[in-house]
């Protein structure tokens, strides 16, 4: 699939992974909206890619369902969805201040799982509304984002990892059952990249995790996320799998 002039959208786009990849899509000619619950950190990127920034919490059918529908009075032809919105608290299930609250637990699944498939969801039934763009019916692609703790989660993740899982769980299922209106669905699942959520750790902790990635030994690049899902976009031989993004990081327990 074509990337110039082709409508994507991202969720989480505020920062991080999802910031770098409207950079570098927007860079290569697409036309790119996103969602993120932040504001500021939305409408400040989308001002420096001349995109379009939307305020919404990916948890919220209405609200989700809106932002879809501005998308596609504005532009038309929505083909393309990265969902990158996601959270990443850490909490032992038994730890020093006692027992892991359920509601803790919920919080992520919520805002990692529900919050990825409500967009998902949602974004399929208005690409499956465009026409085929060639002859083998492709009408466009979905790209999730896990992470290696869906398969290597360590100490505090329980939550964390689950969620991961289950975006893991669902790319076949969801690649298998949109095969028929043309959509691709991709996950990519990142080891330790350098966006504010690991920069806000100590430099000798960054330091240190970065010596435990294989090669090379630094820690990944936003934009070598987006490098990715830009070659996902392009290749339509890529379909119902996960990619691991990880300079051949296995984490080991803790
Ligand atoms: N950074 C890493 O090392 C790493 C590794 C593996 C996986 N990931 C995954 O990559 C994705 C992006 O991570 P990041 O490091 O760029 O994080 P980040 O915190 O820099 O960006 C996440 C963005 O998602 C937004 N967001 C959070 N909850 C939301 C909600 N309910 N509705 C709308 N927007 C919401 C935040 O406002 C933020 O702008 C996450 O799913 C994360 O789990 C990151």
């Amino acid at each position: 699939m074509h990337i110039k002039q082709t409508v994507v959208l991202i969720t989480g786009g505020g920062s991080g992974i999802g910031a770098a990849t409207a950079r570098h899509l927007a860079s290569l000619g697409a036309l790119v909206a996103l969602i993120d619950c932040n504001s500021d950190a939305v409408n400040s990127v989308a001002n420096e890619i001349h995109g379009l920034g939307l305020v919404a919490d990916v948890t919220d059918e209405e609200q989700v369902a809106q932002a879809i529908e501005t998308i596609q009075s504005e532009w038309g032809g929505l083909r393309v969805l990265i969902n990158c919105a996601g959270i990443a608290p850490a909490k032992r299930i038994l730890g020093k201040a006692g027992v892991m609250p359920l509601s803790d637990f919920q919080h992520v699944l919520q805002v990692n799982v529900i919050g990825t498939f409500n967009v998902l969801r949602l974004a399929a039934m208005a690409i499956a509304t465009a026409e085929p763009l060639d002859s083998d019916g492709n009408r466009g692609v979905i790209i999730n984002t896990a992470s290696i703790a869906a398969y290597e989660g360590q100490i505090g993740q329980a939550a964390y990892s689950a969620s991961k899982a289950a975006i893991v769980g669902l790319t076949l299922p969801a690649a298998r059952e949109l095969a028929n209106v043309g959509i691709r669905v991709m996950t990519i699942a990142p080891g330790l990249m350098k966006t504010p959520l690991l920069q806000a750790f100590p430099a000798e902790v960054q330091f240190s995790l970065a010596q435990s990635v294989n090669f090379p030994k630094r820690l990944g690049e936003p934009n070598e996320f987006a490098r990715l899902a830009a070659h996902i976009i392009d290749n339509d031989y890529l379909n119902g799998e996960v990619i691991r993004l990880d300079g051949a990081l296995r984490m080991r327990e803790k």
